[in-house]
Parts: structure tokens; C-alpha cells; sequence
């Protein structure tokens, strides 16, 4: 199928746009399918009202596909959680969602971004190091797996200017 056939069949272009508390139950779905300890329902609806916190949705058609999530404090941001569902990825729809959100969190006056990222989540930190994000730390064991695992994480920041 053509591009743009293929994207009418599926909804047309993706469209990143703020979330509402009607998203949070889907968002609470994507989180649960893409990380180990997902956020529930309630997570989700209590950061969609709350005013530090800025959530934007990817949306295809009438589905929402992906969710970027950031909490703001003074002029810093941290991005808290991103993800795309997954029988949409690799399809570079990240970026789109991953810039949207930051111009967003530079129009709220954020000069600092950082977020952390599992060492080995080649396409995240791909991700983020073409959005910008440089590595400006490494915490040794930080997240533990299910089986008990533990996995190391990046801390990487983004200046905006
Ligand atoms: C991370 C995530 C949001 C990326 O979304 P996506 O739309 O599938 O990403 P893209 O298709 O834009 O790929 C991002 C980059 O990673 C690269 N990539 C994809 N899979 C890869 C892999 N297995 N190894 C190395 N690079 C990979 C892509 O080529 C692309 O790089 P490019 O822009 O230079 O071509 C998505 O994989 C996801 O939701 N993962 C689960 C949740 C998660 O880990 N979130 C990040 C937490 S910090």
C-alpha cells in the first residue's frame, strides 16, 4: 500500500496533542504493556489534573498510540515516562511526540530537561540522543527487574534554549 493510503487505512497522520483525564484509562493500558510496574488508571488521572505535570498524547484516527509525561518544577523539567504502543514502533513516531513535548515544555519557560533511561533500551536512548539528550550520568543497579535482575540507568539533560 502507498504512504498515504496506508496512513488513511490506519487512521491518518499521527497527531500529537495535550491528554485529558477521558485518556486515562488507555494511557494506563500503553504504560502497562510497555514497563514492568505500569501506573494505573488513578496515576494517570491524578497527573492529567495536576498543574506541574505536562502529558501530551500521540493519536492516530480515533486511537491513542503513545503518551509522552513530564513534571516541571521552577525552570527544570523530567521527563517521566514515554512510550508507543507496541505494534506501532519503529516507525519513528517517537520523535514527533518526543519534539511536540518539548517545545511544549519550552513554551511553559523550562530551560533544563532531564530523564533517565535503562542503559541497555537501545531504541529510547537512540531516541533521546538524536532529540539532543546527552548522557551526564550512569546509576550502577538502579532498576529491578521482575526475575531480580538489576539494571543500570543513564541520567541524561537536555539544555533548551
Ligand atoms: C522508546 C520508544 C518510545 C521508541 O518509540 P518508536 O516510535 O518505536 O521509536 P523509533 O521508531 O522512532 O526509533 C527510535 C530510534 O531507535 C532506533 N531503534 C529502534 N529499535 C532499535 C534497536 N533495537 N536497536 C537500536 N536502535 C533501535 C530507530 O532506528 C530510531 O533511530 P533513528 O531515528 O536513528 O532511525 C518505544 O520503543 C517504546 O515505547 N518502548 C517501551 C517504553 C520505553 O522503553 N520508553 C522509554 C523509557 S526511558
Amino acid at each position: 500500500m502507498s504512504g498515504w493510503l496506508s496512513r488513511w487505512w490506519s487512521g491518518g497522520t499521527p497527531a500529537v496533542e495535550p491528554a485529558s483525564l477521558r485518556d486515562a484509562a488507555r494511557l494506563a493500558q500503553l504504560h502497562g504493556a510497555s514497563f514492568h510496574r505500569g501506573w494505573g488508571e488513578g496515576e494517570f488521572e491524578a497527573m492529567l489534573t495536576e498543574r506541574n505535570t505536562l502529558v501530551h498524547r500521540l493519536r492516530q484516527g480515533r486511537k491513542v498510540i503513545g503518551f509522552a509525561v513530564s513534571r516541571m518544577a521552577a525552570d527544570e523539567a523530567e521527563i517521566l515516562s514515554i512510550a508507543i504502543d507496541s505494534n506501532q514502533r519503529g516507525r519513528g513516531l517517537s520523535r514527533d511526540l518526543l519534539l511536540t513535548h518539548l517545545g511544549h515544555l519550552a513554551g511553559r519557560g523550562i530551560r533544563t530537561i532531564f530523564l533517565e533511561v535503562e542503559e541497555n533500551n537501545a531504541p529510547a536512548r537512540r531516541l533521546y540522543e538524536r532529540a539532543g539528550f546527552g548522557v551526564i550520568g550512569r546509576r550502577e543497579r538502579y532498576y529491578k527487574q521482575p526475575g531480580g535482575e538489576h539494571l543500570n540507568a543513564l541520567l541524561m539533560r537536555r539544555d533548551l534554549s
